[in-house]
């Protein structure tokens, strides 16, 4: 290898996937972007095409590698993902035998509510709930409503996004821990799927991918895909990966991500999470050959997703950025509170069969009320779950905050204000890809350690201090409290 080493990074998420490059002092070297369709058959349902995902995928490495002249600098590979989203396919072909069943869709409430005897115990050893959420009752969905995939008998693998996109890169079926970790099929500190879940939930054994760490040397790239047989030193889930990029590495330390959905991951060391009432226990990393990482995790199902819908949906605004100038140019909400429950509720309310809802309609109210609620809603869901995790012996001291809508200056001072606590934004929001680099340079041995990494390769931070918003705050409050309760 000639030149400085390079860390090839894809960050393949709900709305988008995206390729980057960064050298080990985090530098970014490239970066490419494609979309991905999303398909909402009917109320409830959310699907992708997986083909498109690696097609897209494969694009975007390709475009980037091709910008840095060839692939003879790329020392590593880190996959970080979307999680929980399902895909089944042929391990003879390599061809999706069926859509992919996104982590927001709820057709498999009723499955779920069936198993409700077993939920104790599931949530005891897998951190999780028993929500269509998860991917296994999405697997059980399709063996019993899809021909192909019930007829795929020996050939039938099933994976999430990760698994997925390795099984195209590399040609092994594998999933890291920390995606293991989403399916309900792994206890919290086990490293092989459980054989008593595998049952409960109908899944065959035989179809899912084989466990491994979340970095180290995992696999190796086909070398015809980019002419080198890259090596793949780290996969992990994107709220995880995101995590490690905020440099969260020592228990207490806290980040919220607004991507599509808003998720805050609070880092709890070594010790194996108990079940928290609203909160999910959930595996944060693992360098091979050193201990298993947990975190608490509040997932909140739509953020961004939200802005995309008054934009792409109701044509409200032209761009995400002019929610921000919109919320501002009005002195409050003009009464108007929105419940963005647009697949379900997510944490710490658990309402798979929630819609949503605005409520405080007056001929006074203008497209900015309706901009400044939307939102103000991701303020709202934070402040419950400040209340969770403080109930839960794990109170935010602080946020720092990532994600593409993070950039919104807006919503960015409102979290503060709300939260009563001071938000933190590095200058480089693209936390989740910053993650998958950072564990890909340890995996391969660049750096030492995750803490060394995170000290190298993290930018700085710009701050949002709290400010007092007087009854407003308390009358915003009760109003959302309101709307919840109904919901
Ligand atoms: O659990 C779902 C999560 O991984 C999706 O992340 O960034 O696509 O909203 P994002």
């Amino acid at each position: 290898m000639s030149g400085e080493p390079l860390i090839l990074v894809l960050d393949s998420g709900t709305s988008s996937t995206r390729a980057f490059l960064y050298d080990t002092a985090g530098r970014i070297h490239g970066q490419a972007s494609r979309p991905i369709t999303q398909h909402y058959p009917g109320p409830g349902l959310v699907e992708h095409d997986a083909a498109e995902i690696w097609t897209q995928s494969r694009a975007c490495l390709a475009e980037v590698i091709a910008a840095a002249g060839g692939a003879s600098r790329i020392a590593a590979l880190g996959l970080t993902n979307q999680r929980e989203t399902l895909v089944a396919w042929d391990r003879r072909t390599a061809r999706p035998l069926a859509r992919a069943i996104v982590w927001q869709d709820r057709r498999t409430a009723d499955a779920c509510a069936a198993l409700k005897a077993h939920e104790g115990e599931i949530e005891r050893r897998t951190g999780l709930r028993l929500d269509p959420y998860f991917s296994a009752t999405k697997m059980a969905w399709l063996l019993q409503h899809d021909e192909a995939v019930r007829g795929a008998g020996d050939a039938l693998a099933f994976g999430t996004i990760d698994s997925w996109l390795l099984f195209n890169l590399t040609g092994d079926h594998l999933t890291d821990v920390s995606n293991a970790s989403r399916t309900l099929l792994l206890d919290l500190d086990a490293s092989a799927f459980a054989e008593d879940f595998c049952d409960l939930f109908a899944v065959p054994r035989a179809a899912l991918p084989r466990i491994v760490p979340t970095a180290g040397p995992l696999a190796t790239l086909h070398p015809d895909l980019f002419g080198r047989a890259i090596p793949v030193t780290a996969s992990i889930g994107d709220q995880q990966s995101a995590t490690v990029g905020q440099g969260c590495l020592s228990p207490g330390e806290t980040k919220l991500t607004l991507g599509t959905g808003a998720f805050v991951l609070t880092n709890l060391g070594a010790s194996r999470p108990s079940p928290v009432p609203g909160l999910l226990g959930t595996v944060l990393h693992e360098v091979a050959g050193g201990p298993r990482h947990y975190a608490l995790e509040g997932s909140v199902f739509v953020a961004g997703s939200l802005v995309k819908w008054l934009r792409d949906g109701l044509g409200l605004v032209a761009s995400a950025a002019e929610t921000a100038d919109l919320a501002a140019s009005v002195p409050d909400n003009g009464g108007v509170v929105l419940l963005p429950a647009l697949s379900g509720l997510g944490a710490p309310y658990w309402k798979p069969d929630a819609t949503a809802a605005i409520t405080g309609l007056t001929f006074a109210a203008t497209r900015a009320h309706l901009a400044r609620a939307a939102l103000e809603s991701v303020s709202h869901q934070m402040v419950d779950l400040a209340s969770a995790f403080s109930a839960a012996g794990a109170a935010w001291t602080q946020l720092r905050l990532d994600g593409g809508m993070s950039a919104n200056d807006w919503l960015a001072q409102d979290l503060a204000d709300m939260v009563r606590l001071p938000v933190h934004r590095p200058a480089d929001v693209e936390t989740t890809a910053r993650g998958a680099a950072i564990m890909a340079a340890v995996g391969a041995g660049h750096h030492p350690d995750l803490p060394a990494a995170a000290k190298a390769m993290t930018p700085t931070t710009r701050s949002f201090q709290p400010r007092d918003l007087g009854p407003q705050r308390d009358r915003r409050l009760s109003a959302w409290k309101a709307l919840v309760d109904q919901a």
